[in-house]
């Protein structure tokens, strides 16, 4: 059996459940936000080293702006509710994605997490926030040519330290709840060689059995990167 040490995950589904139970899709974000601190301790039970979040999209935006208002808002009362808990159960939060456009208040947040979690070492928990991978690909390639890089220097590696992920190993597992089969602009570099779970449950109400079926589903596969693994 093989164990992952990195998860990435697409919470989706969160609009579709709350429409359904509550009438109200931002219900849905609420309860989904709830889920994200169950998923972390359950990863931290199974020896999962970094766990990444996609919680905000780049194409997010084109949103109606009283869903965007209140996904910002959760955001902030997620940092500021769970932050001490966060802290002390030892897990590092990072934050990856284009802060340009965040609101300065959120930003000062996200800076002051980040620093105050630094040094925390049960689990890596990286908020994939204002993130699109497209976009991550075309702010390295600026840096890298800001730089001046000569082109026999360019190779995986440097790119891969021009991401937002850089020091982060790639994820072996991706995950995406909802019952939808695509990328939808999420780490296209880092995936390149993950394995794919498509779930057919909204992100609300995914829970540790089904975490542990992915993991061991995972724990049987024949990772062969190209090679013939004999
Ligand atoms: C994912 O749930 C959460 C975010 C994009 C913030 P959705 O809001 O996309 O839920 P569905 O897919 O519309 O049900
Ligand atoms: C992906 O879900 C983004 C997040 C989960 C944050 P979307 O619901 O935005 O993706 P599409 O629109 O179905 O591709
Ligand atoms: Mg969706």
């Amino acid at each position: 059996m093989i164990s992952p040490s990195h998860i990435a995950i697409i919470m989706d589904g969160n609009g579709r459940w709350g429409l359904k139970k509550y009438n109200d899709r931002n219900k849905g974000h609420y309860y989904g936000l709830l889920n994200i601190n169950k998923v972390i301790e359950h990863c931290i039970k199974i020896k999962i080293k970094y766990l990444t979040l996609y919680t905000f999209s780049t194409e997010n935006w084109n949103r109606p702006k009283k869903e965007i208002d209140y996904l910002f808002f959760l955001f902030k009362f997620f940092y500021k509710k769970n932050f001490n808990k966060l802290n002390k159960n030892n897990i590092k939060i990072k934050f990856i994605g284009d802060l340009k456009n965040i609101p300065k208040d959120l930003k000062i947040i996200i800076k002051k997490i980040e620093d105050k979690t630094k040094n925390n070492d049960a689990i890596t928990v990286i908020f994939a926030f204002n993130y699109g991978a497209k976009s991550e690909l075309v702010n390295a390639f600026k840096n890298i040519i800001k730089n001046k890089t000569k082109v026999y220097e360019i190779n995986e590696e440097l790119i891969n330290n021009y991401l937002y992920t850089n020091n982060i190993p790639d994820p072996d597992i991706l995950i995406r709840t909802g019952g939808e089969k695509r990328l939808s602009n999420f780490l296209l570099w880092q995936l390149s060689y993950a394995e794919l779970f498509f779930i057919n449950k909204n992100w609300p109400d995914f829970n540790f059995f089904d975490l542990k079926k992915v993991i061991k589903a995972f724990g049987v596969t024949k990772r062969k990167f190209g090679g013939l693994n004999e």
